[in-house]
């Protein structure tokens, strides 16, 4: 997996972005003067501690939240203002899985396109099997309820839906977070195969550092109600900050940073080490 040239022209474009929430005890500032382009074709992994805001940024970029100041772009336009279109330029997988517990996997998968009320129901449930096949799921999966589906299949149905509109922007909230490690290979695989074949531009916020070293083309540190530093796994180790220190060189981390060792060279590490290191603050 190689990275897009610098001047590639940004999918999605952050500035200024300021998200302030009232609280009973004052404003509770999430974000501030927050910067991040977005380049085509990436895997940019979104990391840092709890309650940093990562899943507000990425429903900001999905648009069902709007900053209190600065601007979201996609494909150079507000997300999500623009109904039909708009909504099919992003998937989302939320972090919670949020199938609907009524639908059966295929009507799971159909309702976005369902929602449009442009497309006969035959076409909807063709697409909507391609789409499973996509994920790794038999077509016998079709009429199965959520309730009897394992956490790894859930996901993947919620993916699959997430996918039903071709967006070229996926956005991942945790993906792998709540699989057993087999589980969570398993998926990894298959964002992997995805993101090849359909050229994807994928952003995910992730706590796993598996996941993140073998997905990511760059990855994004949120820290300080900003985005600290972005760009490849040895720029980001490299960048001087305690939350970085702690999660990337605490005991976590080292075990991730070991396992490196076990020949395979993750895509995030991956490229010449003196051309891809000059740390890109996106400040
Ligand atoms: N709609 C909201 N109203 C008020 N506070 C919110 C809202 N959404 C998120 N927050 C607060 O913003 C902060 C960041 O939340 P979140 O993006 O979910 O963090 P994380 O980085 O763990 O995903 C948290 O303190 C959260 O409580
Ligand atoms: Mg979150």
């Amino acid at each position: 997996m190689t990275d897009l040239p610098n001047n590639a022209q940004p999918l999605v474009e952050i500035r200024k972005l300021w998200t302030i929430f009232k609280t009973p005890d004052g404003p509770q500032v999430v974000h501030r003067d927050l910067d991040l382009s977005i380049r085509r074709g990436e895997v940019l992994s979104l990391v840092g501690g709890s309650g940093t805001g990562k899943t507000v940024l990425l429903r900001q970029i999905l648009g069902l939240e709007h900053p209190s100041k600065g601007t979201v772009t996609v494909l150079g336009r507000p997300p999500g203002q623009f109904s039909v279109k708009g909504a099919a330029n992003v998937g989302m997988l939320f972090q919670h899985g949020a199938l609907f517990s009524a639908f059966n996997v295929l009507d799971n998968v159909a309702f976005p396109l369902r929602e449009l009320k442009v497309l006969p129901d035959e076409l909807i449930r063709d697409a909507a099997l391609v789409k499973l096949q996509m994920v790794g799921l038999d077509p016998k999966q079709a009429t199965k309820s959520p309730a009897d589906l394992s956490g790894g299949m859930i996901k993947r149905v919620a993916l699959a839906r997430a996918l039903i509109m071709d967006p070229p922007l996926l956005l991942l909230d945790e993906p792998t977070a709540g699989l057993d490690p087999e589980g969570a290979d398993g998926f990894c695989d298959l964002l992997r195969g995805l993101h090849r074949e359909l050229g994807l531009t994928v952003v995910m916020v992730t706590h796993d550092l598996d996941t993140l070293f073998d997905l990511s083309t760059r990855i994004a540190v949120l820290a300080d109600q900003r985005v600290i530093v972005a760009g490849t796994a040895r720029d980001v180790i490299a960048y001087p900050h305690p939350f970085i220190h702690e999660y990337f060189l605490g005991g976590r981390g080292q075990r991730a940073m070991e396992a490196l060792h076990d020949g395979s060279v993750p895509a995030a590490l991956a490229g010449p080490a003196d051309t891809a290191s000059a740390p890109h603050n996106e400040r």
